[in-house]
């Protein structure tokens, strides 16, 4: 039947997801590359080609994607990545680019639309979606990546802005005189809590930290009571909560929801978030333990959440499919 695909574009993976119109994930896949350095066009051409074998796998599965969905990590607008500090784009018309090398690699086949979005934004929906997030509806998600995304939902609507980059909580300055961040500002929070910086301090660097093992071993590290992994992932998890309680009190949310390398990281870097929050917090809402800040419980999840904006307009629509 009809589905959806999301396509995730991070800076070091591609991830894919097809979601049913049940909202189930059906085919899963995350390919380990480094988007750095390479020309956007490249880039999204590589993207196409695993979304073009994505199609190809759905289709043995009795899958019919309508429409594809791109997850960017960076400033989008209007089918463009107006500007995304870690793959050093801006202004790169990513739908046009992307569609044009999909259709290019599928001959005779019909043409797809392609919608994007921020990937923090996208995975923060499919944690409304599809998340265990019980009663709550207002909550500020943030990502762990080479950056750090972020997104707001409040009363079950994804806050957009004046011009779609509401979220942007990893460019919120720590220290005016940190290191330079990629968006030409210095200090931003990515710099202490992004995954480069995370396991620069941790001493997790270098070669062999590449193609995702870096995290896993810093989660190795950490796990074994290595004290600098320990140290700098507790550091990290200080910096979010001081940044985090600032965006709590301006907006009032029942959680904050942690995902991305986050995830795996929680038992470390959640207590002194939690200890920061409970500290900063000024309704008084904020305890230690109190369940507010949690880990996200959907993996693959900007992608994923890609593929549902697709399905939600086929059941918006059901006619057109
Ligand atoms: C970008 C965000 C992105 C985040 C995580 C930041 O540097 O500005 O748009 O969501 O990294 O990839
Ligand atoms: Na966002
Ligand atoms: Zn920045």
């Amino acid at each position: 039947g009809p589905a959806g695909l999301g396509v995730e574009i991070n800076i070091d993976y591609v991830s894919v997801c097809v979601v049913d119109l049940a909202g189930t994930g059906r085919v899963r896949q995350t390919e380990h590359l480094d988007n750095r350095g390479a020309p956007a066009g490249e880039v999204l051409a590589r993207a196409a080609a695993i979304a073009a074998r994505t199609l190809d796998s759905a289709r043995e599965q009795e899958l019919r994607p309508v429409g594809v969905a791109l997850a960017l990590p960076g400033l989008v607008s209007g089918g463009a990545v107006r500007q995304a500090p870690n793959l050093g784009w801006n202004e790169v018309p990513a739908q046009d680019l992307f569609g044009d090398a999909l259709t290019a690699l599928r001959p005779g086949r019909p043409v797809l639309p392609v919608a994007s979005e921020n990937e923090a934004n996208l995975a923060a929906l499919a944690e409304l979606w599809f998340g265990g997030l019980g009663d709550v509806r207002s909550f500020l998600y943030l990502t762990g990546e080479i950056g750090v995304g972020g997104a707001l939902v409040l009363n079950g609507e994804l806050l957009r802005g004046a011009h779609g980059f509401a979220g942007e909580i990893g460019h919120v300055v720590v220290d005016p005189d940190g290191p330079e961040c990629r968006c030409g500002s210095r200090g931003c929070l990515e710099q202490y809590a992004g995954q480069s910086a995370l396991l620069r301090a941790a001493g997790v660097d270098g070669p062999g930290a590449g193609g995702g093992s870096g995290v896993l071993e810093l989660e190795r590290r950490a796990r074994a009571g290595d004290v600098r992994a320990v140290a700098a992932v507790a550091e990290a998890g200080r910096m979010l909560g001081r940044v985090v309680s600032g965006a709590v009190n301006l907006v009032d949310p029942d959680a904050v929801v942690l995902g991305g390398i986050y995830r795996g990281l929680m038992p470390w870097l959640s207590p002194p978030a939690d200890e920061e929050l409970t500290g900063r917090v000024v309704s008084g809402l904020w305890s230690p333990g109190s369940g507010r800040l949690r880990a996200s419980s959907v993996a693959g999840d900007a992608a994923r959440g890609a593929a549902a904006l697709v399905v939600q307009d086929v059941l918006d629509d059901p006619v057109a499919y």
